[in-house]
């Protein structure tokens, strides 16, 4: 079911909360930061230890002796809630073979989104028989589709990917073929039932190009696109490319990556969202509200143990001492690799100091070494704080993937297509776990 969201509700708990996420991640403990949180809010959250926190503001239940302000949060956030239907987890295996060098992760998400794609072709109306998977990458998903009686177009943009994908469909070719020798339980007849597999290395995008790529394999009878983990504005361009033809029925599709959209006109995308966020100023639309949207979910809050806890905390405060360290002294930061701070660098804070020439372009003397040291002093009050300011920033994440996800849908609503958001896999395994859904209607078909 695809329930609305109170896109003006959202914006102006948004704009209301900003200071909870409207920064970097690093900054979090500089004076400007800091001087933008409300007082009351300031002195709660250094003051809390996590467990208390947790039961007065991560809970969803409302906490009779929390502050006022931390109500009135909880039931502007709670009001905000939109329940998207629940796909039950399947009970499915994959066969040894099959999941041979495949993590956790991948199996539950190929195993969970093929059933619902299997499920959403063989119901009426949307009957399809090929499917066009964009975004394919090395052809998981398309592997199960087929097996599963459908033909596939894999469309992959990177080479490499493309022709590993080729050569996993020509592996498993392979293994049934050999299987049907050596097994004479197989029923021969087992084979014919499965469809084509085709790869396509191609840059899909809204482009005259992409429409006449597609002109090839999207024939005159039924089809349904779908993506996994499109990242950016990929979705956006599936949308646009799902409307020119109307022998593509249906659409499925798990976004990802929002803080990768580089074309202003993909969020909002409705002109709904757009209508509401021209009149009410929307300055927090930007990289660290995209960025927070395609973090981890709360689920993986109430995962994380007391250690796990510790060890965040401490990266995130270390890391922003080095922050404010820079600043003062007008020092760049440079990573040397993509994760400066690794788990054992903060162990204490000495440890980390002595890896900071590893993580980053930054020789530090003993001068620069006692100026860390004294901020580190200064603010080492401040690990409670900066621990339960982002679990204030795993509840607003939430807020802000539904905005996404729904602005999403209210664009192909308003094109006349009925949609519906169903939650597929398991947000602690996988985090970007929401496929939208479009059917176009008996008229367009
Ligand atoms: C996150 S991966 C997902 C791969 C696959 N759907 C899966 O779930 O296993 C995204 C894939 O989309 C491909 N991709 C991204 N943008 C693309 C585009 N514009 N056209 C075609 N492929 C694209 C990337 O190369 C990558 O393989």
């Amino acid at each position: 079911m695809y329930m609305q969201m109170d896109f003006l509700g959202v914006l102006e708990f948004l704009s209301d909360y900003s200071w909870m996420f409207d920064f970097k991640v690093t900054q979090i403990l500089t004076d400007v930061t800091i001087s933008k949180v409300p007082k009351e809010w300031r002195e709660y959250l250094a003051s809390t230890s996590l467990e208390e926190f947790n039961n007065s503001v991560m809970r969803r239940q409302l906490c009779s002796d929390a502050p006022h302000f931390i109500t009135t949060f909880k039931n502007r956030l709670n009001k905000l809630e939109v329940n998207f239907t629940v796909m039950k987890n399947e009970s499915k295996k994959m066969s040894p073979e099959k999941s041979r060098g495949l993590t956790r992760k991948k199996i539950h998400e190929i195993l969970n989104f093929s059933t619902f794609i299997q499920e959403k072709c063989s119901s009426t109306p949307a009957v399809a028989t090929t499917v066009i998977d964009v975004g394919s990458g090395l052809g998981y998903i398309g592997g199960e589709l087929v097996a599963g009686g459908l033909d596939v177009v894999g469309i992959e943009g990177n080479r490499h990917f493309h022709q590993a994908a080729i050569k996993r469909s020509l592996e498993e070719k392979r293994r049934l073929v050999s299987a049907k020798i050596s097994d004479e339980t197989l029923d021969l007849e087992d084979c014919k039932e499965r469809g084509k597999m085709s790869h396509v290395n191609f840059m899909f995008d809204n482009s005259p190009e992409t429409v006449e790529m597609l002109d090839n394999y999207v024939g005159s009878s039924p089809s349904t696109m779908i993506a996994l983990h499109a990242c950016g504005d990929l979705t956006p361009d599936i949308f646009r490319i799902f409307s020119k033809f109307s022998t593509l029925q249906s659409l499925s599709v798990v976004s990802c990556c929002y803080h990768k959209i580089k074309n202003k006109d993909n969020f909002p995308l409705s002109q709904e969202l757009s209508k509401i966020s021209a009149r009410q100023g929307t300055e927090f639309f930007n990289h660290y509200f995209l960025r927070l949207g395609s973090q981890e979910t709360i689920d993986r809050w109430w995962n994380m143990s007391a250690s796990a806890h510790a060890d965040h905390s401490k990266n995130v405060v270390f890391r922003s001492i080095l922050e404010i360290f820079s600043l003062r002294e007008g020092r760049t930061l440079k990573k040397t690799r993509r994760k400066a701070v690794r788990k054992d660098d903060v162990t204490s804070f000495s440890t980390f100091v002595s890896s900071v020439s590893d993580s980053y372009q930054l020789e530090l003397s003993d001068s620069d070494k006692e100026k860390l040291g004294n901020i580190y002093r200064d603010k080492s009050q401040l690990f409670d704080y900066a621990e339960n300011l982002t679990g204030c920033q795993y509840l607003i994440q939430g807020v802000i993937e539904s905005l996404i996800v729904c602005d999403r849908a209210q664009c192909l609503r308003e094109q006349g297509f009925s949609v519906t958001i169903h939650q597929i896999f398991d947000q602690i395994i996988s985090p970007r776990s929401k496929v939208l859904h479009a059917v176009k209607p008996q008229s367009e078909r």
